[in-house]
């Protein structure tokens, strides 16, 4: 539906000639998929986060499914993760007949509470997927601690978090296995794709046979397949666009830090809140701009004024436990993780990319303070 204004959008990638130049090489050397350019874009990147090995994949959600399968987790097993996140965190465990079980957050991170995480263990429990969610870091040290007492498997979902530090490090480069995720609204956006990370030998190359129909690669016949895998192949037309855009991604991670700082300052005064600031343990890389309406303001009548305007917005993100499927198929309902239900009922991501104009920033504050007033 046209509004007549100009349409500022939710998130928008930032890709220019140097992408394209690098897809053209791959096009013209026919090599589009299992090629070079992919292993390329997998030793950059690990290096990139200080990890000894990383693994392409076609989805962030299929880089999880591989650790959940990884972990060894079966019908009867529970999975711990946060309720503040997108499906995919506790879906890459249900595909192996695991039940989710959900965590409160911490109010301050809106990540995972370490103790609630410790409090949630039973004697069934085998694997935590910790998110890193809206690029904040979570609290690794303390989850792996739980996970290493617990003897369980941990998995962080950092699909939203390539670029951030934890304790002066990048994510990534910690010692747990994880997943970055290349959707295009993503801080590196290649249309799809994701990257398991790991510091496992072993597992890397259980990684490349699982990705890959479950092909052997030790040696032997090219269609010589010793497990069950998938095709969770990635391309190498993607991995071209994912080098064009590691090249700049600390130009893409300054403009999204320079938007969201000036978004801070013309919120500055609203009574919206600001959420995650960083502190000497967390350093943000900047996804989405959420915000938190002041509690008493009804927010589908603010989205529905920012939409009018041409202004993209989303709730995000509902809690992964209230989402039908999960309340028909587990029982889940409201109550069960209270922080992060109440904020999720007031949070909406403003639109945010790195090449966003100072003036639509302006355009979206405006709106944004009007709207709650007349929401009140
Ligand atoms: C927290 C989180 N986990 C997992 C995923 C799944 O990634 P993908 O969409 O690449 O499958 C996403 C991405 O959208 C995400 O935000």
């Amino acid at each position: 539906m046209s509004t007549g204004v100009r349409e500022i959008p939710l998130a928008r990638p930032l890709l220019d000639e140097r992408e394209e130049e690098l897809v053209v090489e791959v096009l013209r050397s026919g090599r589009l998929s299992l090629g070079p350019t992919i292993e390329r874009f997998e030793e950059l990147v690990a290096e990139r986060v200080g990890a000894p090995y990383a693994a392409a994949v076609s989805s962030g959600t299929a880089g999880l499914h591989l650790l959940a399968r990884i972990a060894g987790l079966g019908p009867g097993d529970e999975a711990i993760t946060s309720p503040i996140s997108f499906v995919a965190s506790a879906n890459c465990f249900i595909f192996e007949g695991a039940t989710p079980v959900f965590v409160d957050v911490d109010p301050r991170t809106l990540n995972m509470d370490p103790a609630a995480l410790e409090a949630a263990i039973t004697e069934r429990t085998k694997a935590v997927v910790a998110v890193d969610m809206f690029g904040y870091p979570c609290e690794l040290d303390e989850i792996r601690a739980v996970c290493d007492r617990h003897g369980l498997a941990l998995i962080e979902d950092a699909a939203e978090a390539l670029g951030a530090e934890y304790k002066g490090r990048p994510v990534g480069g910690h010692g747990a296995s994880g997943v970055f995720g290349f959707y295009p609204n993503k801080q590196l956006a290649t249309g799809e794709g994701g990257v398991v990370f790991t510091h496992s030998e072993e597992e890397w190359q259980l990684l490349q046979s699982l990705r890959n129909q479950g092909r052997s690669y030790s040696g032997g016949a090219w269609f010589h397949h010793v497990r069950l895998g998938w095709n969770y192949r990635w391309t190498d037309v993607q991995a071209a666009i994912g080098i064009g855009q590691l090249e700049k991604l600390d130009r893409l991670l300054a403009l999204r830090a320079a938007a969201a700082e000036r978004y801070g300052s013309l919120l500055a005064g609203t009574d919206v809140e600001l959420l995650c600031a960083d502190d000497a343990d967390h350093r943000r890389s900047w996804f989405v701009y959420v915000v938190a309406l002041p509690p008493g303001v009804d927010r589908a009548p603010v989205m529905e004024a920012l939409r009018a305007e041409g202004i993209g917005t989303a709730e995000y993100v509902p809690c992964v436990h209230l989402q039908p499927y999960m309340r028909e198929t587990y029982g889940f309902g409201e109550g069960l993780c209270p922080v992060a239900e109440e904020i999720a009922n007031r949070t909406l991501a403003l639109p945010f990319y790195p090449q966003i104009e100072e003036d639509d920033q302006e355009r979206v504050a405006d709106a944004l303070r009007a709207a709650i007033t007349t929401g009140r």
